[in-house]
């Protein structure tokens, strides 16, 4: 299937590599990219060979700017209701997604672009990456989850200051906030970031969606029951064959092999 808005190709080893497409608007979402992100996602969930989805932006410049402010501009309040809650849908799609998700963030990552960003399980990003929520300056909220999920990685304080300000902020200051794992210069983000998904995709698939599940889940409930969640989880990955094969090559001091 090929997209408008997107370019989607495979690497070795079940490793995915997603580029949002619109270059002349600085990779910003409109409804049919953010379809056709839906329509990829539905693709992976059948492919038994996918072990990993690398998200990034088209260019050096951005990864996403924003959710499309021309489309936007011309939304009833209903429809404004209806884009939010297929973004949002979608952001939480993306953070449940049964595939480890990184971002490469390679430039600005704002508004919709930075909910994108922290939708993702990792966030790497280049030596120009530039992140915000400057919804602010439009005189709206964000859409797609940003005032929750900034909160929730940065803290109250911090979260209502770049809330209010819409300031962007560099790398140096996201590192420090803890939102992203990983700088590397621009010109080595991909190949890092296929270097980090290479270390991850040859792991159990059913192991990685387990930890998955716990870590997004567990942080919404009580520690008790988080706790009980990951007995339960613990217990379950003993359920197929990889774990019979994790700790069988562990024993044989081989290198283990995971269908
Ligand atoms: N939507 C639509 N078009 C956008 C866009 C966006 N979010 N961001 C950039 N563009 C377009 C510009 O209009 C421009 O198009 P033209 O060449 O046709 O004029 C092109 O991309 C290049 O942008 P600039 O000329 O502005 O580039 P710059 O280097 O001077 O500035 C920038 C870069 C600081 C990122 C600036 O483009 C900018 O501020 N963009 C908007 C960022 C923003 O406000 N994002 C939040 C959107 S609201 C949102 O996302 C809500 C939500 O949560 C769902």
């Amino acid at each position: 299937m090929s997209f408008k808005n997107i370019l989607i190709e495979a690497h070795e080893g079940g490793v995915y590599c997603l580029t949002i497409n619109r270059p002349k608007v600085l990779n910003a979402l409109n409804k049919a990219t953010l379809e056709e992100l839906n329509q990829v996602l539905d693709q992976l969930e059948d492919n038994k060979l996918a072990r990993i989805l690398l998200i990034t932006g088209a260019g050096d410049k951005a990864f996403v700017a924003g959710a499309d402010i021309e489309e936007m501009s011309q939304l009833t309040v209903f429809e404004a209701k209806c884009f939010s809650e297929y973004g949002m849908t979608l952001m939480r799609r993306l953070e449940n997604f049964k595939l480890p998700i990184i971002a490469l963030v390679n430039g600005y990552a704002l508004g919709g672009g930075c909910e994108l960003a922290m939708s993702c399980d990792l966030i790497l990003a280049s030596d120009n990456a530039k992140f915000g929520q400057p919804e602010i300056n439009l005189a709206v909220t964000p859409g797609f989850g940003g005032s929750q999920r900034l909160t929730r990685l940065v803290g109250r304080p911090m979260a209502l200051e770049l809330l209010y300000t819409g300031r962007l902020f560099n790398v140096n200051e996201a590192m420090r906030l803890g939102l992203v794992n990983h700088v590397f210069p621009q010109p080595e983000l991909m190949q890092e970031g296929l270097k980090i998904a290479s270390q991850i995709s040859g792991k159990s698939r059913m192991a990685l969606q387990l930890i998955k599940q716990l870590v997004q889940r567990g942080q919404d409930v009580p520690l008790d029951n988080a706790c009980i969640m990951e007995t339960d989880q613990f217990a379950l990955s003993f359920s197929g064959p990889d774990q019979t094969e994790g700790m069988g090559a562990f024993l044989e001091k081989r290198a283990p092999e995971f269908n």
